[in-house]
């Protein structure tokens, strides 16, 4: 078989990858992209964790359990009400499927409309050769100078609990419970009170699971500001989630149809915990599996991680790496940011990331989005700074939403006024932290926030007030 050439190949339709692939192609490369995902009918499904089994599947869940929990008791406030309200899992998660199929489907127009070539099949290192390299893609063997590497994650399991994604419950199974029964689990495990842990914890609380979150570390949401760590915690647990700290797992045994944990509590006690279903999100792992990357002497770190420098250069000459597969965040948003860097430094442009402006965002209710510094981060670098914070209480469009829970907090430099982070928990505040990041972009104080015109009545008037709250002067609180 005849051997393809291309300019760039691209490993992996994630994010990192598929947004790589069509940026190199909008630059006037000739590329391929491989990517091994399967529908459940066997055909392709480029999109990666992202499309396919994360970002899209989980806030199709949330989203549908979030109607129910607002058609169940928020509604009746607005003078709304229903009798026999009712929610049929299953189709909950075919719908949800479709929105999958959409995204995957619309990946395929993309590289069709920007001539990416698409292999359906995995990607590997053949050999490195005449300045390039030999690859598989699928059945057919490529050629190119430039290869990107956008493999991705996998879920950490917890040794003891390998999942069978019917009881012990990897981001794949959890969002597909109920799929083919379209019953709700009666008590719900979570190992592990991370993004996923938090997100799934709280799609099938709303749907009327009791669900318990255990969790090693002794402080909650650790990466997050400690004030909206601190009022997330409350929410979390007036809204029923039942959330264990400093827990140590012991042993996983698993019944016909049931599950239990057993494990020591803070405070020492054994103690013990039976589920009809567990989710496992300790986590995830870079995935390098099946690459052959031996073949060429690609480097990985400790931890399977390939080993790449600020601009995603690999050991190998003219092979990249981006996306969950290299360190930094696991964050589909990232991975796109290095996919484009990547492909217009392939092109002799100067891609850059901002790795310090990455924002991130938990889509449960209330919303919780950062960017930027915390402020024990900036305690502990004994950086000065003042803060700023205004209530959504005190907002007059979230009081109209009827959902005033959290704040916007800002973080400036003492001196400069430069605003150094953004933490909000609330409505929409994975919306409200794009002015946030931009401002931070274009090194933006706080007084410029402060004096630009928001419209009225919107929750950006939050961040505005945040901002006049750096100088202690806010208007509306
Ligand atoms: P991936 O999306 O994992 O894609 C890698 C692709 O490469 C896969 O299709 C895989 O099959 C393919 N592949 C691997 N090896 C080969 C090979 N040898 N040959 C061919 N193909 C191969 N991030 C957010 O920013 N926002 C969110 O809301 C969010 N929600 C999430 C929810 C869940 C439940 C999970 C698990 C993750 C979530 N994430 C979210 C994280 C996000 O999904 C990842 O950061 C993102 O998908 C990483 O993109 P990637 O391109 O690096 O890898
Ligand atoms: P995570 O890193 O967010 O959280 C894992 C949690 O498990 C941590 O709190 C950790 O302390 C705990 N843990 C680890 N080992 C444990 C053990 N043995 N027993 C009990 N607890 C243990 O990982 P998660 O939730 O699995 O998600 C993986 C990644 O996927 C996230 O880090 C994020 O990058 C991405 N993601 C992003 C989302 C978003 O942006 N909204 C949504 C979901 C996932």
């Amino acid at each position: 078989m005849s051997t393809k050439n291309f300019d760039v190949v691209v490993i992996g339709g994630g994010p990192g990858g598929y947004i790589a692939a069509i940026r190199a192609a909008q630059l006037g490369f000739n590329v391929a992209c491989v990517d091994e995902w399967k529908n459940d009918k066997g055909g392709p499904a480029p999109g990666g964790t992202c499309t396919n089994v994360g970002c899209i599947p989980s806030k199709a869940l949330l989203q549908s359990s979030e109607h129910y929990e607002h058609l169940n008791h928020h509604f009746a406030d607005h003078g709304i009400t229903a009798d026999n309200v009712k929610i049929d899992v299953a189709k909950m998660v075919a719908r949800k499927n479709t929105v999958v199929k959409q995204n995957n489907d619309g990946i395929l127009y993309l590289f069709k409309k920007n001539k990416v070539t698409f292999f359906h099949g995995r990607g590997s290192f053949v050999a490195a050769k005449d300045g390039g390299y030999e690859l598989k893609a699928g059945d057919e063997t490529v050629f190119a100078k430039q290869v990107v590497l956008a493999t991705g994650s996998n879920a950490r399991q917890l040794p003891g609990a390998e999942f069978d994604e019917d009881l012990i419950l990897s981001n794949d199974g959890a969002l597909r419970i109920g799929e083919q029964s379209g019953a709700t689990p009666k008590k719900l495990g979570v190992i592990g009170s991370g993004v996923i842990g938090l997100e799934m914890g709280s799609v099938w609380r709303r749907l009327g699971a009791e669900v318990t979150i255990l969790e090693a570390m002794p402080a909650f949401l650790a990466a997050a500001d400690e004030s909206v760590a601190k009022e997330a915690a409350k929410v979390f647990k007036k809204q029923g989630l039942d959330i264990q700290l400093g827990v140590k797992i012991s042993k996983v045994t698993k019944a016909k149809d049931s599950v239990t944990v057993a494990y020591t509590d803070a405070k020492g006690a054994e103690q013990s915990l039976t589920v009809d279903k567990l989710i496992v999100s300790i986590g995830r792992v870079a995935n390098t599996i099946g690459l052959n990357g031996e073949a060429v002497g690609l480097a990985l770190d400790e931890r399977g991680a390939i080993v790449v420098d600020a601009e995603c250069k690999t050991n190998l000459p003219g092979v990249w790496a981006v996306g969950d597969v290299v360190r930094g965040p696991m964050l589909a948003h990232k991975a796109e940011e290095e996919g484009v860097a990547v492909a217009e430094r392939i092109a002799g442009q100067h891609g850059h990331v901002d790795f310090d402006i990455i924002p991130w965002v938990i889509y449960t209710s209330p919303e919780i989005a950062w960017v930027g510094k915390t402020e024990q981060a900036l305690k502990a670098e004994g950086r000065a700074y003042r803060s700023g914070q205004f209530p959504f209480m005190a907002n007059g469009r979230a009081r109209a939403l009827g959902d005033t829970t959290g704040f916007v907090k800002m973080l400036a430099d003492a001196k400069t006024d430069e605003i150094l982070g953004v933490h909000i928990i609330g409505p929409y505040a994975s919306e409200l932290i794009a002015e946030c990041v931009m401002a931070m972009a274009f090194k933006a104080s706080s007084e410029d926030i402060a004096r630009i015109c928001h419209a009225h009545p919107s929750l950006s008037e939050s961040t505005k007030e945040a901002a006049l709250a750096v100088d202690k002067r806010t208007l509306n609180f």
